[in-house]
């Protein structure tokens, strides 16, 4: 069966940008996928993290996990520190990858912004770490949201660059998967932006562990223009709050861009908030409660976690075997 490795980072809360991009889609790929699911907490130190909230965090990704539906019976479901492979086949890419490869991404950029010279190494080295997580599985398919297809590109390049140097067929070139229609999901006070964990407003984003009355204030509160929907999918020319709205409401009924309009084209946003808020806590609602309950049993969270560890280093470590061999070093 081919192999999926996915990640997210246990920086914060967990919104629903991360839910509709990404987490949703693990859930649906475990029946035809080996899947191999990371909570990526080597990468969340690339900036500083309070120790007591980055363990508080790790637990809370991995409810999310579990919440949403991935079963850590079938699937794997870990930290990354747990298995020394990432971090070890990290450091052969440091290697391998160049730094105009590196220069080249926008992540960095945003995230170091102006003061670049005081940013981390780790973080200016992050895509090579995310590589050597896709790798160390030889994963063929990384489902993420739009704005990782940038570090997928290199980890593609990476793994072209490796077999190419050493002449040998070692690493799959692996595929992103940005499956559905909410694939880049935008702050709900600024259609430009994308929602972020690090965003100071908190009326931006919608957590995963919002309550319905959080949930209906936000929506309520989301920034929206004073004409009626559009009917057809070229109308939202200068109007990224509505597009948004609409591919969260798609997203969240499994319809397409076009069945949500053919429902709602027309409509005032009134109208169409007190839908969205009903399906937003139709869907979101059953989560929520869940992580909270999953949340309360951290001896069952940390037994999943230390599972899902031993599991993965059973794949990856024959993978690093072989790599040492391949290029020369021994052990
Ligand atoms: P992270 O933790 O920022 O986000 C986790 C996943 O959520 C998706 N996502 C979004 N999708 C739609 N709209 C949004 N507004 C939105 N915000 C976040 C992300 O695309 C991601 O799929 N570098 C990765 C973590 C990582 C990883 C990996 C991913 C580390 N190693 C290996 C895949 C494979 C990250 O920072 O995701």
């Amino acid at each position: 069966m081919e192999r999926i490795f996915s990640g997210v980072q246990p920086t914060g809360d967990l919104h629903l940008g991360n839910y509709l991009g990404a987490i949703r889609n693990f859930v649906r790929l475990q029946d035809d996928y080996d899947c191999v699911y990371c909570v990526v907490d080597l990468h969340a130190i690339t900036v500083w993290q309070d120790p007591d909230e980055l363990r508080r965090s790790i637990r809370e990704v991995t409810a999310a996990f579990i919440a949403a539906g991935i079963d850590p019976k079938k699937s794997i479901v870990f930290n990354q520190s747990r298995n020394p492979n990432h971090a070890e086949l990290a450091w052969v890419f440091n290697c391998v990858a160049r730094l105009g490869w590196l220069n080249r991404m926008t992540q960095f950029k945003e995230k170091a912004g102006k003061n670049r010279e005081n940013a981390s190494v780790g973080l200016y080295a992050y895509p090579n770490l995310m590589a050597a997580d896709i790798l160390a599985y030889k994963a063929t398919h990384v489902p993420v949201g739009e704005d990782q297809k940038q570090h997928l590109e290199l980890c593609r390049d990476i793994a072209q660059k490796f077999n190419n140097d050493y002449g040998a067929d070692f690493f799959p070139i692996t595929e992103p998967l940005i499956l559905g229609e909410a694939t880049r999901v935008m702050s709900l006070r600024d259609g430009t932006k994308k929602m972020s964990k690090s965003d100071p407003s908190k009326l931006s984003r919608i957590n995963l562990t919002d309550g319905p009355d959080d949930i209906a204030q936000k929506i309520r509160k989301a920034r929206t223009d004073s004409a009626p929907l559009p009917s057809e999918p070229g109308g939202f020319e200068g109007r990224p709050e509505a597009e948004n709205l609409i591919g969260i409401y798609a997203a969240l009924s499994d319809l397409n861009r076009d069945a949500v309009l053919s429902e709602v084209g027309g409509m005032m946003f009134a109208d169409f908030k007190a839908r969205l808020i009903d399906k937003a806590v139709e869907v979101l609602g059953p989560i929520g409660l869940e992580m909270q309950r999953l949340l309360g049993d951290s001896d069952y969270i940390d037994s999943v976690l230390s599972d899902g560890g031993a599991r993965a280093r059973a794949i990856s470590q024959p993978i690093l075997d072989d790599l040492y061999d391949i290029v020369g070093l021994a052990r």
